[in-house]
C-alpha cells in the first residue's frame, strides 16, 4: 500500500514540507558577488579582526598552519550546508561546476592569470602530489632541490622519482643566512642547474627561517637558460608557495613559476580542506593529472568516445570525487575579505607586524632570530630560539601566556609566531613582553 504525497508531507512534518515548497530556481546558489571598492588607506584593521570569531583571550600567532573562517566564509559555508542537507542532489546539480569555476575564477582575479591555469585542490601537500607525480619526467632527467626544503616537497620528490627514475638533488640555497641577498640566493641556486635539470623545485618562504626564497629573480635566470634548450629539456620552476599567498603582494606571472601550489587555510583564510594549483603553459605541456577529474566536460565525453584527453589543463588537474562541497564552493567568499583590504595593504600589514616583532626579538640577547629582517628576505613567518629553552619548552611557555606560536617540524626546530592581518601592534608587543620574561 503507498503513500500519496499528502500523507508523506504529514508524515514528515514541516521541514519537507517547506522544502518542498522552495522552487528550483531557488536553490542556485549566488556566486560571489564583485568585491567591494578597496577603502582608501588606512584599512581598519579592526574590522578585519572583527570578521573572525577567534577566542579574544588569546594572542593567535599561528595564521601558518590552519586558519579561522572569518564572517563571509563562516557565512557560505553555512548557506551551502544547509541546501545540502535539505536537497543534496538538486543543489548539488545546479552548483557544482558553476561554484568551483566561480572559485578558481577568484583565485585567478586574485593572482592574475586565466581561470583556466588554476586547479584546486584540498591542501598545498595535495598539489605537491599532484604537482611533482604528475610532471612527466623521464629516467636520467634531474630535479633540482634544496637542503632547506620542507617534507612535503622532499618526499613528493622522492616518490616521484621511484616512479620515474628521474634524480632527486639536492643542493643548500646559502652558505650562511646571515649574509645572504636575494642576488648571491639566485646566483647560487641557478648556478647549480645541470644540463639534465628538468625541474626546480623550491619553497617561497620556507616555514624552518622564515626567509623569503627570490623567486621571481631565479626564474628570470632561468628563463636566460631555458632559451638556449629545446622546450622538453627546459627547467621548470615549482614553487610551495603557501606561506606567501595571500600575504604578498606578488602574482603568478611576477613569479614567472611554472606550477605555485599553496593551501588556502592558512594566509588567506579560505575554507579549511582547500587549496590551489596554479599553471604556465609550459608547465601544461609537461604534466598529466593523477586524479580523475569531474569538472572538465570533456572528461566523460572523451571515455564514452574513447578519445585520447587533449593537453592537462586547471580543470584536469583539479581531482573529481564527492568532497566537502560546501568548503570548496565557499572558497571565492574567501577573497572578499583581501579584495576588500587590498593585496597591496595587506602585504603592508603583514610586513608591518612582522617588522615590530623582529625589531623587538633582535634587541634581545638571550634570543637568536633566525628571519632575515629585511623585507625583500621575508615575509609573515618570524622563527627564533631562545636560550636555555627547546623550541618545545619556549611554544609551551607562551601557551601559558595564552600565545599560540609553533615548532617548525624540521631537523633544527625553531620557534614560529606568524603575525598576520588578524594581529594588532598591541598583540605583538604581548608577545614581545612574554619572550623577554623567559629570559
Ligand atoms: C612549506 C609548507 N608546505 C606545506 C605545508 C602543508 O600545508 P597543507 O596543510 O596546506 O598541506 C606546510 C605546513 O604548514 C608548510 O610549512
Amino acid at each position: 500500500m503507498g503513500l500519496d504525497r499528502r500523507q508523506l508531507l504529514q508524515m514528515s512534518g514541516g521541514a519537507l514540507a517547506a522544502a518542498a515548497a522552495v522552487p528550483a530556481h531557488a536553490q542556485v546558489a549566488p556566486e560571489v558577488a564583485a568585491p567591494p571598492h578597496a577603502p582608501q588607506p588606512p584599512v581598519d584593521w579592526s574590522r578585519v579582526r572583527s570578521q573572525f570569531v577567534l577566542a579574544p583571550d588569546r594572542v593567535d600567532m599561528s595564521a601558518m598552519l590552519i586558519a579561522s573562517h572569518p564572517r563571509e566564509v563562516r557565512n557560505a559555508i553555512e548557506r551551502h550546508r544547509r541546501a545540502l542537507d535539505e536537497q543534496p542532489i538538486e543543489y548539488l546539480e545546479q552548483n557544482n561546476r558553476r561554484l568551483q569555476n566561480a572559485a578558481r575564477q577568484a583565485v585567478g582575479r586574485y593572482m592574475g592569470l586565466p581561470a583556466g591555469d588554476v586547479a584546486l585542490t584540498d591542501s598545498t601537500t595535495m598539489g605537491a602530489g599532484l604537482v611533482y607525480n604528475g610532471l612527466l619526467l623521464r629516467p636520467g632527467q634531474e630535479v633540482l632541490t634544496t637542503h632547506q626544503d620542507y617534507y612535503v616537497t622532499h618526499e613528493a620528490l622522492r616518490l616521484a622519482a621511484m616512479r620515474t627514475g628521474a634524480k632527486v638533488r639536492r643542493i643548500s640555497l646559502y652558505d650562511r643566512l646571515e649574509t645572504v641577498t636575494p642576488d648571491s640566493l639566485a646566483a647560487n641556486v641557478v648556478g647549480q642547474i645541470g644540463p639534465s635539470t628538468r625541474v626546480l623545485a623550491l619553497t617561497w618562504v620556507l616555514s624552518s627561517t622564515g626567509l623569503k626564497v627570490p623567486v621571481a629573480q631565479i626564474s628570470q635566470r632561468v628563463r636566460a637558460i631555458n632559451a638556449t634548450r629545446p622546450a622538453d629539456q627546459q627547467v621548470l620552476v615549482c614553487v610551495d608557495g603557501v606561506h606567501g599567498f595571500a600575504n604578498q603582494d606578488v602574482g603568478f606571472q611576477e613569479l614567472g613559476a611554472d606550477f605555485f601550489f599553496a593551501g588556502c587555510h592558512k594566509w588567506l583564510f579560505g575554507p579549511r580542506g582547500t587549496g590551489v594549483v596554479l599553471g604556465s603553459p609550459a608547465g601544461w605541456s609537461a604534466m598529466a593529472p593523477t586524479i580523475p577529474t569531474f569538472l572538465d566536460s570533456s572528461a566523460y565525453s572523451n571515455w564514452i568516445s574513447g578519445a585520447e584527453p587533449q593537453e592537462c589543463t586547471g580543470a584536469r588537474l583539479t581531482p573529481g570525487g564527492f568532497k566537502a562541497f560546501e568548503h570548496i564552493w565557499a572558497l571565492s567568499d574567501a577573497f572578499v575579505l583581501h579584495e576588500w583590504a587590498g593585496r597591496k595593504a595587506v602585504a603592508d600589514r603583514t610586513a608591518e607586524l612582522a617588522d615590530q616583532l623582529k625589531t623587538g626579538l633582535a634587541a634581545m640577547p638571550h634570543v637568536t632570530l633566525w628571519t632575515p629582517r629585511s623585507r625583500e628576505l621575508s615575509a609573515g613567518i618570524v622563527s627564533f630560539d631562545v636560550a636555555g629553552m627547546s623550541a618545545n619548552q619556549a611554544v609551551a611557555k607562551l601557551r601559558e601566556w595564552k600565545i599560540l606560536a609553533s615548532v617548525a617540524p624540521y631537523a633544527r626546530p625553531h620557534v614560529r609566531l606568524t603575525p598576520s592581518i588578524r594581529n594588532s601592534p598591541q598583540e605583538v608587543d604581548f608577545a614581545l613582553q612574554a619572550v623577554r620574561a623567559m629570559a
